[in-house]
């Protein structure tokens, strides 16, 4: 049985400006039929005013993609989590493997970008995840490890329980070629000890630890079935409102036949 809430969340990434934003969300709107699990759409900035409009009297929730730590000042192009806060931003994808590779992000960024969100009530979808090199030398283990320790270092007990953690193999996203549900539910499993580990098992028995990397219909019941896997990070499929519509119920079906 299903011990949590599946949690859907879609990444649009540096997709859909304002109109096609309206467009997609409406048509996922129409398309979906339960209201069994929970799904979070994390778009662009430019989008968010006109999401507002379009989700009202749904129960989707609305999440950034990524934050600046510091309140405001001189960071020209960024978007600080006091602002997102400020137009109602319940999530925020934080350490996306294309931001820790394309921007730098470190782990001590992220972590501060956690801490950041956290103090202003805005809960973090954390990303880690191992590139093909660090799986095929064994060291995913120790990778995970890192990433997941670093980013949550001074999270208190309170507050890691807004935390959403999804494992996203870097080798796994945007290639088509997905982790089998095997592999995915191996290294969630092992998120969730180390979690129990810092902060003890009442607390890892209950965080969200999804699994992120070409999740699509067709791989999505295998994936989602998985005991320590409770939903799903998706970029490419969220584009799709077929697809990704495919994939909530899924879930939906999933938690209800459970
Ligand atoms: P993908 O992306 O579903 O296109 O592989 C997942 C992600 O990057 O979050």
């Amino acid at each position: 049985m299903k011990k949590r809430t599946i949690v859907i969340a879609g990444n649009w990434k540096m997709n859909n400006g304002p109109k096609e934003a309206e467009m997609l969300t409406k048509e996922i709107i129409s398309k979906i039929k339960n209201k069994n699990i929970k799904y979070i759409l994390c778009v662009p900035f430019i989008d968010i005013d006109i999401m507002y409009k379009a989700i009202n009297g749904t129960n989707i929730k609305l999440g950034a993609q990524n934050c600046h730590w510091e309140k405001s000042g001189a960071f020209t192009g960024e978007i600080s989590v006091d602002m997102l806060k400020n137009i109602g931003i319940e999530y925020v994808i934080i350490g996306h493997s294309e931001r820790r590779q394309y921007f730098n992000e470190t782990d001590e960024s992220v972590n501060k970008k956690i801490i950041s969100a956290l103090n202003q009530g805005i809960n973090p979808i954390l990303c880690v995840g191992e590139t093909l090199k660090e799986r095929e030398a064994d060291k995913t283990n120790d990778v995970i490890y890192n990433q997941v320790t670093k980013a949550l270092e001074n999270v208190d007990k309170e507050s890691i329980k807004n935390v959403i953690i999804a494992y996203e193999p870097i080798w796994a996203i945007g290639t088509g070629k997905t982790a089998t549900p095997m592999q995915a539910n191996e290294i969630c499993k092992y998120i969730r000890d180390i979690v129990k580990k810092l902060y003890g098992e009442n607390i890892s028995d209950n965080i969200i630890i999804q699994y992120g990397g070409s999740m699509n219909p067709s791989n999505a019941e295998k994936l989602l079935s998985q005991d320590d896997i409770d939903g799903g990070l998706i970029g490419g499929a969220s584009l799709k409102a077929d697809d990704f519509t495919k994939i909530i119920n899924i879930a939906d079906n999933i938690t209800r036949n459970e």
